[in-house]
This record gives C-alpha cells, sequence and structure tokens, in this order.
C-alpha cells in the first residue's frame, strides 16, 4: 500500500465518528442474517474502522481483521473493546498476511481489491480461494468504470460538484464489467450485483459504482 494512501486513511480515520458509518451492504445483511455463525472463522481484509468485523464478532465469529492503516486498526480495536468483542485486528498490508489453506468459513474483501496493485490483485483472489474452507463464503465489493471517480481519474474536468468520493485518490483499479467475478473462477456464485447508487454515508454525498459478489467455496474442495 503506498504511503500516501496509508497516510489519507490514517486521516479520515482519525474522526472520533465512524467514516464510513456503520451500515453494511444489503446483500451482505440479507444474506448473513438469521444465519448461525457461532465459532466461525471469519477474516476481514482492508478492515478499515471494521463495521464488517463488528457486525461478524456480534454474531459469535472468530474475526481476524488486517488493514494497511494503523488509525483504521487501532479505532476498529477500541470500538471491539467497548462492545466487549474479541477481535483480532492487526495492522499490516495484505501483501504481508500469511494466508492458511482452507481456513476461514467467511472472508470479507469490501473496498480493498480495487485499492491493490496490478500485479497484486490477482495473486491475493488466489490466495482468498484457497484460504476458504469448502462450503466457505467470499463477500466482495469493488468500485467500478461507471463509478464518477473513474472519469475523474480519466480526466474529465466537467463533472458535477459531489458525484466523486473523497477517498477516490487511494484507488489503484476501477474493475470493468463482469470483471469481479472472473477473479474467483473456483468458486461458485451465489449473489451478482453490479450498478450506480448515491452514497451519503462518508464525505460529501457522492456517487459510486458498485460491484457486489457472494461466493461459494464448493464443498468437494
Ligand atoms: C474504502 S476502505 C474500506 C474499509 C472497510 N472495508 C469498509 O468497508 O468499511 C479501504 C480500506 O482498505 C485498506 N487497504 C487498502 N490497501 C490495502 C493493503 N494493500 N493492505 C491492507 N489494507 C489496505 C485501506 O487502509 C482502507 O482502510
Amino acid at each position: 500500500m503506498k504511503q500516501s494512501h496509508i497516510e489519507k486513511f490514517n486521516k479520515v480515520y482519525a474522526d472520533p465518528a465512524c467514516y464510513y458509518g456503520s451500515e453494511l451492504r444489503p446483500e451482505f445483511t440479507i444474506f448473513f442474517n438469521n444465519r448461525d455463525l457461532s465459532g466461525k472463522y471469519a477474516l476481514d481484509l482492508g478492515c478499515g474502522e471494521g463495521r464488517y468485523s463488528l457486525y461478524l464478532a456480534r454474531n459469535k465469529c472468530r474475526v481476524t481483521a488486517i488493514d494497511g492503516s494503523e488509525a483504521g486498526v487501532e479505532k476498529l480495536k477500541k470500538t471491539a473493546n467497548d462492545q466487549g468483542l474479541d477481535i483480532c485486528g492487526r495492522n499490516m498490508d495484505v501483501e504481508a498476511f500469511v494466508f492458511a489453506e482452507n481456513r476461514y468459513d467467511i472472508i470479507v474483501a469490501a473496498t480493498i481489491l480495487d485499492h491493490l496493485a496490478d500485479n497484486l490483485r490477482a495473486m491475493i483472489a488466489e490466495k482468498i480461494q484457497d484460504a476458504l474452507k469448502p462450503g466457505g463464503i467470499l463477500y466482495a465489493n469493488v468500485f467500478t468504470a461507471d463509478d464518477p471517480g473513474f472519469l475523474l481519474h480519466h480526466g474529465a474536468t466537467d463533472l458535477p460538484p459531489n458525484t466523486v468520493s473523497d477517498t477516490a485518490e487511494c484507488m489503484e483499479h476501477y474493475f470493468k464489467r463482469g470483471e469481479l467475478i472472473t477473479l474467483f473462477p473456483d468458486l461458485h456464485i451465489r449473489h451478482y450485483y453490479e450498478g450506480v447508487e448515491p452514497d451519503a454515508s462518508h464525505g460529501r454525498p457522492h456517487f459510486h459504482g458498485w460491484a457486489c459478489l457472494l461466493a461459494q467455496k464448493p464443498n468437494h474442495f
């Protein structure tokens, strides 16, 4: 992760309020609400302030959460502590994380794959597939080339105000339509969504182009 991106995320997470809010993507909660998750092993990659980790820990998962931003991980640990939740938060780059094979029942990669450089993205995706237990679930979401940040990245100067996220400068790659699925060829797709939506959860109200994937490792692995 670039130092400038670490500094940007440290800065946004320094705000005592949760920068990204506590709301989770609907496809995630629709899938996991009302399931018994007790004792499941969960990994949250690029956890930030940890909204997905906190949900999983509240639902009695054993959560490991990693992020390159020290401020994000420290904030997550404090929130977990205040709420009496046990989360193993680690401040490190995903590149340095050792993924054990067939280890996790749930892996969350919420807007991190699009923050990874070209040489790292496919490698981490392969490690995610291997690290899931047979039957395990991946939830991944990314921003797509329909995101206003992509247009800005490509020199657009005529975007209406308040269309681009404050952290758009930290994006390494906007996904093409259908591209997210291609990173996980061994997984069975349980749900896939692409669309552009308004987002008032952080910074100035803006828009995002989303691709969201829920996928399962087949049991025969
Ligand atoms: C858009 S935020 C999403 C945070 C969280 N997943 C959420 O949905 O609230 C992206 C996060 O990925 C982290 N990140 C980006 N690249 C990373 C890397 N190579 N290793 C670890 N964390 C990284 C950033 O520090 C940031 O907290």
